[in-house]
């Protein structure tokens, strides 16, 4: 594999970037002193690597968080498989190497765009069981129990992510699911070496530790791993194996879910073998429009509901499409970019949920006169402030007339500050992008929602999500990420929780450009919108889109969130204008994709290296 220089610039851009990183430090608020044994803490002190060149490559590429799974989708294209089949391979790879996020207990999506043109929106999200109910989450009083919806069995939905694999190499790929599943029942048999942040994520797992299987496969004798160490699980390579073998029926209706309903009975979860055999993926066409920048058109296809961030990236590209983006030293471009954010969540609030069930009003909300009235309300100068700026109306554009415009939720401040404070950190989710020589491309993202999911492994060795937090707990009450969610997010059996994955490909004249997306709960939405404003509408390099700062605003609460290489002077010009920064810089998502390089047609694979993420190509 070779690396080029992916642009001049870029060397300058990461002066900046150091530089800014220089004046970051220097500033007390950004690292409060860590507490011991905290993952977060962990993370405060992971110091990225950053490189100015993305990994070029002729003909395919594959990025991801960890280099074995990359590596493994890279044996499969060589094998002979497409982009979609690598894409199964590095799923459930990443369940092996990346426990915390990485999976096949919980759900996600995956966006196939082939080379003939045609794109699929593959949703393997959870769904909720069949005995969940509205306020399941709720005591006699209406207050929410702490930990119901983020811990233990009665906050796991329906698994999806075997049966969205599964179908994904079926109808798309060209190889067996065996053949895809290969890499990853060898990492589990044979084991692999525990990296440096692998060993971290497991000190920081403190909710393994409350469930006797996890804590036999997470802890070696009780003790945690250390990097170096080999990690092997043979339960899980052997339920790969019965997967491999008999298909996504030995998950659903086999011994699997035999295993997994029993422990459910045992422990009063909800899911039974009816919700397991009744799981579906559903295939749904993806969300696409069409914008001019830079003497281009760029085709974003992205991702439907049970998705809010397709939603909330187009409206966010309709309010800006007036104006002229220079780059996030300019306050007036990052000005512009928030209140955008701003008014797209405050939507997310009040309208997303599983469209299979409840009226979604996409077409009003990605109106461009609806974005019309949105962009009306910001103010040029200065910020507006969130407790003015409601849901819109998108009613009048919409096929469903009549008043839809909820009023502005309440929001308790501190408790969002304090769950997003502590929350921000965590890394419980992942994305990868993988694009083929023939130009098929795979954007996908998966999840098991918090930090090793719902903290249960199944007898089976695998861990389950938590993904149940997702869904409104109670309208007017922040969930783990300080999201708000209207009652069109509510919990009712079958329905899939409101998500903030929003796997995307941009396509640059008609060809394949950029295939992004990234974990993060609600920041997932900004930083993948911010890598498509860097790459397609600010011209910068590939690698350069990945690195650059990132910002990030959802509403409420009414904080801007920004990384530590953001540019401080741009900072406090936008304190005078009216904005309030979190109390601490963080991270803000892990961005693993490939741009394609218009001139030659290269694999241009950018690993984020705020996760350390890896790129292969060939
Ligand atoms: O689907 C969602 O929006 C969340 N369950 C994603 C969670 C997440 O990204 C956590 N972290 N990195």
């Amino acid at each position: 594999m070779r690396k080029y220089k992916d642009c001049s610039l870029q060397a300058f851009v990461l002066l900046v970037i150091s530089f800014a990183v220089g004046c970051a430090q220097n500033k007390p608020r950004q690292r409060p002193s860590p507490k011991p044994n905290e993952f977060s803490s962990a993370q405060q002190v992971f110091q990225p690597k950053w490189t100015p060149h993305a990994v070029r490559a002729p003909h395919a590429m594959v990025v991801s968080d960890e280099a074995l799974a990359s590596q493994a989708g890279i044996e499969i294209l060589k094998k002979g498989g497409n982009a979609v089949d690598a894409a199964v391979a590095v799923g459930f790879a990443l369940a092996v190497v990346e426990p915390a996020a990485g999976n096949i207990g919980g759900g996600g999506f995956m966006l196939i765009h082939l080379a003939n043109g045609q794109s699929k929106f593959i949703d393997y999200r959870e769904e909720a069981p069949l005995k969940a109910t509205r306020n399941m989450y709720l005591d006699k009083n209406g207050n929410i129990i702490p930990g119901a919806s983020t811990l233990g069995y009665l906050s796991i939905g329906v698994p999806g992510t075997v049966a969205g694999l599964s179908l994904a190499a079926k109808d798309f790929g060209k190889l067996t699911l065996a053949e895809d599943m290969a890499p990853a029942i060898r990492l589990a048999k044979d084991g692999f070496t525990v990296s440096p942040y692998l060993a971290r994520s497991f000190h920081a797992a403190k909710r393994l530790g409350d469930f006797p299987e996890s804590k036999k496969i997470f802890l070696k004798n009780g003790a945690f791993y250390s990097a170096g160490d080999t990690f092997k699980q043979p339960l899980l390579a052997s339920t790969l194996e019965s997967i491999a073998k008999d298909g996504p029926q030995a998950f659903y209706r086999g011994q699997i879910a035999k295993d997994l309903t029993a422990q459910m009975a045992r422990h009063s979860g909800l899911i039974t073998m009816q919700d397991l055999a009744d799981y579906q993926v559903k295939i749904r066409r993806p969300l696409t429009r069409a914008y001019s920048a830079r003497g281009a058109r760029w085709t974003i296809i992205t991702s439907p509901p049970p998705s809010s961030g397709g939603v909330a990236i187009l409206e966010m590209l309709n309010i800006l499409q007036p104006y002229h983006l220079t780059s996030w030293n300019d306050p007036k471009s990052v000005h512009l970019v928030i209140e955008a954010m701003r008014r797209a969540f405050a939507d997310r609030a009040a309208y997303l949920g599983d469209s299979d069930f409840t009226h979604v009003p996409i077409r009003g909300l990605l109106n461009p006169r609806y974005a019309a009235e949105r962009r009306a309300s910001i103010d040029p100068t200065k910020a507006t402030p969130s407790s003015q700026i409601g849901a819109g109306n998108p009613a009048p554009f919409d096929q469903l007339r009549g008043a839809l415009a909820p009023p502005i939720q309440k929001l308790n401040t501190e408790e969002a500050e304090a769950l997003l404070a502590n929350e921000s950190q965590h890394t419980h989710t992942t994305h990868f992008s993988v694009v083929d020589a023939q130009g098929n491309a795979v954007s996908n993202t998966y999840t098991l929602n918090d930090l090793y999911g719902s903290g249960v492994t199944t007898p089976d060795g695998f861990l389950l999500n938590d993904e149940m937090d997702d869904f409104t707990s109670a309208p007017g009450k922040p969930n783990m990420f300080g999201l708000l969610q209207s009652a069109a997010n509510a919990i009712a059996p079958g329905h899939r929780p409101l998500s903030s994955m929003v796997p995307t490909i941009v396509l640059r004249d008609g060809k394949l450009s950029l295939v992004t997306g990234s974990p993060g709960g609600p920041r997932i939405i900004s930083a993948t919108f911010l890598d498509i404003l860097n790459w397609a509408w600010l011209g910068m390099g590939a690698q350069q889109s990945d690195n650059a700062p990132r910002f990030h605003q959802q509403w409420m609460p009414d904080l801007v969130f920004v990384e530590p290489t953001f540019p401080s002077a741009v900072e406090q010009q936008l304190e005078q204008d009216g904005y309030k920064f979190a109390p601490r810089r963080m991270w803000i998502g892990n961005v693993e994709a490939v741009a394609i390089d218009p001139k030659t047609g290269e694999r241009l694979g950018t690993p984020d290296a705020r996760r350390g993420g890896v790129a292969r190509g060939y």
